[in-house]
């Protein structure tokens, strides 16, 4: 089995390094040796430390090396949409199997790889694209076929839920923590894409389409990142006795005329402590299924990092180079169910709203007259000083109120808000955060 490494950087140097240590055992479990034919990168004269690879298999000619009659198996570990498009499509198309850890491409046009997959008779494999380490996309598209799911909720991205964790535990600065993230090989390229959700919802998206065998996309995906949670409501959710979590949600629904719909959402969120997805720490990822036979599973491990990603690119190199040597291939994607994609407007979440408030008579009656208007039930309401940001003491003038309402459409919860922001007696809207996980 000859194989075409496209990148060798965090993830492409442990693949190199597995293949090298597993070499005898990868073998026997293929059934066939498999060789390295060539490893594309950008820059030739880049220091690779000791990795146990002939310096002469390395070259900058990605197409040239995805073209030769000699390789197999094509592994993509470089990202981003162009050129990786391009070198897949063209290995898919000429009957070569891909196996790629890249959700930006997957999420932005996994299409072109399916129907280049479809054409060419080889496999597609993308275990690494979602949650690192985690077997989750195979349970979602092999051992689940049999069941119907009804939603995903998730945490995908180690890199802000290291931050995440870091504010909580120790009150980490933003930047501090994000730069201990990128230094341990978790954040993207770009860490953009990290702290503004886009890995997320990439990843949202490739859930969706295999839960829901339906074609999703990034496009799709209501997004938020992480960038405007502060400190202060890192504090406020640690007061209710919660924790902050960025969470990819992908659900099924109905529109209005009782079609099935899906939502597909990312965006921080408050959990309550008790919530299994709160002592999820570090850089860990978490994914609840629910299905309606199999009821709720729970996948837990490693989310980013060289090693667990190489562990799943891996996994499937071996599982399509079994198929290649057995003249078989996986089942196609599976996208026939073609729901449509129900707006963030339609979601039905919960908010936490922190307000800073004039403390005078008839106050708390005009703020709940606002979320009557738009129909949004409160739940609970919690006045404190503003000053203090807590109950007791504080400016005699302003008062701090916390209101968590019950569920109601997202867009209702956000003209509540627009609203209140535009009343006198409301000082600031110091913090909204959606609700999870019921408290
Ligand atoms: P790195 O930036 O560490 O490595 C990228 C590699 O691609 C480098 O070897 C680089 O070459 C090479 N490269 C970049 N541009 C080109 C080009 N035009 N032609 C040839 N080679 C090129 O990225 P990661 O290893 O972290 O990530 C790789 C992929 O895996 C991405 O899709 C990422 O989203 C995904 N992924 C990453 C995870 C992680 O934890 N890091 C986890 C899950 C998925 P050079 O070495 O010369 O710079
Ligand atoms: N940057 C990604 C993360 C890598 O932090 O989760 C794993 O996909």
């Amino acid at each position: 089995m000859r194989l075409a490494l496209l990148g060798c950087g965090t993830v492409g140097g442990e693949v190199v390094r597995l293949l090298h240590e597993q070499s005898a055992d990868l073998a026997a479990r293929i059934g066939a040796p498999i060789e390295i034919a060539g490893i594309a990168v950008r820059r030739l004269n880049r220091d690779r430390g000791d990795l146990p690879v002939d310096p002469a298999l390395f070259t900058t000619d990605a197409l040239g090396l995805v073209k030769r009659d000699d390789v197999d198996v094509v592994v993509e570990v470089v990202g981003g949409i162009e050129p990786a498009r391009g070198w897949l499509v063209e290995a898919l198309r000429a009957g070569k199997s891909v196996v790629t850890a890249n959700k930006a491409l997957l999420a932005e046009d996994g299409a072109a790889l399916h129907d280049a997959a479809a054409e060419g008779g080889g496999d597609l494999y993308y275990e690494a694209s979602v949650a690192g380490a985690i077997p989750l996309l195979r349970p979602l598209r092999e051992s689940l076929h049999g069941d119907r799911i009804t939603q995903v909720t998730g945490i995908v991205n180690g890199t802000t839920n290291f931050i995440l964790s870091a504010m909580d535990a120790t009150g980490a600065g933003f930047a501090e923590a994000l730069e201990e993230a990128t230094e341990l090989g978790y954040a993207e390229a770009d860490p953009t894409a990290d702290v503004e959700g886009f890995d997320a919802a990439a990843k949202a998206a490739i859930l969706a389409s295999l839960a829901f065998h339906t074609r999703v996309s990034a496009a799709d995906v209501h997004r938020e990142g992480i960038t405007e949670v502060t400190a202060a409501d890192v504090a406020s959710a640690k007061a209710m006795g919660c924790t902050i979590k960025l969470l990819c949600i992908a659900a099924r629904g109905a529109d209005a005329a009782g079609r099935e719909t899906v939502n597909v959402r990312v965006h921080p969120a408050m959990i309550p402590l008790t919530h299994p997805l709160a002592s999820v720490g570090d850089a860990f990822n978490a994914v609840f299924v629910e299905a309606e036979a199999a009821g709720q599973l729970m996948f837990y491990g490693r989310g980013a990092g060289g090693a667990p990603t190489a562990s799943a690119v891996l996994g499937d190199v071996v599982a399509v180079a079994r198929n290649r040597l057995a003249g078989v291939r996986a089942a196609s994607e599976s996208a026939y169910a073609d729901l449509s994609v129900r707006p963030m407007g339609e979601a039905l979440t919960r908010y936490h709203i922190s307000l800073d408030v004039a403390d005078r008579p008839g106050v708390l009656a005009a703020v709940a007259g606002v979320f009557a208007r738009h129909d949004v039930s409160i739940a609970t309401v919690r006045q404190g000083s503003a000053a203090a940001g807590t109950s007791g003491g504080g400016r005699d003038d302003d008062a701090e109120l916390v209101i968590v309402t019950h569920v109601a459409p997202d867009a209702a919860l956000a003209a509540t808000v627009g609203e209140l922001r535009g009343l006198d007696i409301v000082r600031s809207v110091t913090s909204v955060l959606r609700v999870e996980g019921g408290f």
